[in-house]
């Protein structure tokens, strides 16, 4: 049971503190950490000798201005609330065995470890230790908690980032004490990690890879319909970080979620009744509507559509209207997940003629590909031609993107790639279509670059989501 892991844990982190505060004396005697004993220190004895300073023990106070010690003072959002479910746990564990662990507090009353227990009962027993200084504290809480918390990995690397800091404050504050070593054990996590963090010039290529793509954890993916839940919480008055606590996710996650529902309802606000005539937008199935266009009508179609397994038949339907209604000589260049290549190029090479392959650099981190075992950092782009390019303009296979917003919906792309290929392959007053236009950044590229543009979208609140968009832009632009 959570709650009584949890207890269990504090436990055994209470023993350090015993220890600690024996050790104190112990230290003092022999003049150094580590009291005699090879091997890691067990919790709680990196704290001996913490604020030892000429001969006797200085108190916070000594060191550190009243401004200080009131940035220190509140240590409980250092790490994630309890979900609802383990402090439900936690609650019901104490309820039927009491306390067993005392809460930590240090000389100032200031709450190191167990704000949950105080929580449950104010009563709770207290033990006090003494002679830490601010980082020291700031340690040991992450300590007391990191390993014996449940946190998701979304969790886990925000609060590492907080650890990073911590870190840097130890070694400030008495560089030659605090080892690499012993940073790593007063916060309970591998040498190297202390020493990746701690040397900012060293490569980030390797720990990026290791920490930024989101492992397969079904805690730090939220379905569409758990993001709702999630907002229509703190939309209710629960706190973002309970709410992430609840979901098993970092709190930004629940903060972008909230600022992506703000922005999409602001713009779902907006009066979308006039739009620039050089753009149409249409709620369709494009597969209704392409029959309908007038046949080489279109200079270069730039779209993205869905990525899951059920809409690779759609590159095959697109490809064939394609055919019909690019203008000879006219690109389709359609995003592609890498897994669906060999199918995609298939199908659509019954009806146009592959041209190349386009890299499009991700902004952001990689991002893990479960069951391939590949961090994916790029995504593939694939360029069909109806008959032979009409253009001998050299342009690029390789186009470095900027992170979408992905503020009005979740498979927003960057405009970028659109901007670069939109402006290569066709010329002022030529017509542009993405018959998966989602938020409309084909077609915002193309208005920019005064193209004309069709776009088509069959779910209607993305459709209203890109006539807002594109509204917005417009204004801007005016
Ligand atoms: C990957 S998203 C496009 C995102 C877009 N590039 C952007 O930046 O916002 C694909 C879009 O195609 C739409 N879609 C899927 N099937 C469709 C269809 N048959 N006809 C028209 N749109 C469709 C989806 O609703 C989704 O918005």
């Amino acid at each position: 049971m959570a709650g009584a892991a949890m207890h269990g844990a504090a436990m055994r982190g209470l023993a350090g503190q015993g220890r600690a505060k024996r050790g104190r004396r112990g230290k003092a005697r022999r003049g150094r950490a580590g009291l005699g004993r090879s091997g890691p220190a067990r919790q709680g004895e990196v704290w001996h000798g913490a604020a030892r300073r000429g001969g006797r023990w200085r108190s916070c106070d000594a060191r550190y201005s009243p401004e200080k010690r009131i940035e220190m003072k509140s240590y409980e959002n250092f790490l994630p609330p309890l979900s609802t479910a383990e402090f439900a746990a936690l609650k019901a564990d104490i309820e039927a065995n009491g306390i067993r662990d005392p809460v930590i507090e240090d000389e100032e009353g200031t709450i190191l470890d167990g704000h949950n227990r105080v929580k449950i009962d104010p009563k709770a027993p207290r033990r006090v230790i003494k002679g830490l200084s601010p980082a020291e504290k700031e340690a040991f809480v992450f300590r007391c908690n990191f390993m014996r918390r449940n946190l998701s990995p979304d969790q886990k690397r925000e609060v590492k980032k907080r650890m990073k800091e911590t870190a840097k404050k130890l070694r400030e504050e008495d560089a030659k004490k605090w080892t690499q070593a012993k940073v790593a054990e007063a916060l309970g996590v591998e040498q190297n990690t202390v020493s990746r963090w701690l040397d900012d010039n060293k490569s980030n290529i390797r720990s990026d890879k290791a920490n930024n793509p989101a492992p397969p954890d079904a805690r730090v993916k939220l379905n569409k319909a758990a993001k709702e839940v999630a907002v229509q919480q703190v939309k209710a008055g629960k706190t973002q970080a309970q709410v992430a606590a609840d979901f098993g996710v970092s709190q930004a996650t629940v903060s972008n979620l909230v600022t992506k529902n703000e922005k999409r309802e602001t713009l779902e606000k907006i009066d979308v009744r006039e739009l620039p005539e050089a753009i149409e937008v249409l709620n369709a199935d494009f597969r209704k509507h392409l029959n309908l266009m007038a046949e080489e009508s279109i200079d270069l179609i730039f779209t993205d559509p869905p990525y899951d397994e059920e809409s690779i038949s759609l590159y095959g339907a697109l490809a064939k209207e394609a055919k019909r209604i690019l203008k000879p000589g006219g690109s389709m260049i359609a995003y592609v997940g890498h897994y669906a290549i060999q199918r995609v190029m298939e199908l659509v090479g019954e009806s146009l003629k592959f041209w190349w392959l386009i890299a499009m650099k991700h902004g952001g981190g990689a991002r893990r590909f479960p069951g391939k075992y590949v961090y994916v950092e790029w995504k593939p782009l694939l360029w069909y031609v109806k008959g032979t390019r009409r253009d001998k303009e050299y342009i690029s296979d390789f186009v470095q993107s900027k992170p979408p917003s992905k503020a009005e919906q979740d498979w927003q792309q960057s405009g970028v790639e659109a901007s670069y290929y939109i402006e290569h392959l066709t010329s002022p007053g030529d017509l542009v279509l993405d018959p998966f236009c989602g938020s409309g950044t084909t077609l915002i590229s193309a208005y920019k670059l005064n193209r004309k543009s069709i776009g088509i979208e069959v779910d209607v609140k993305r459709w209203k989501v890109a006539r807002a968009r594109i509204q917005r832009v417009v204004k801007d632009e005016s």
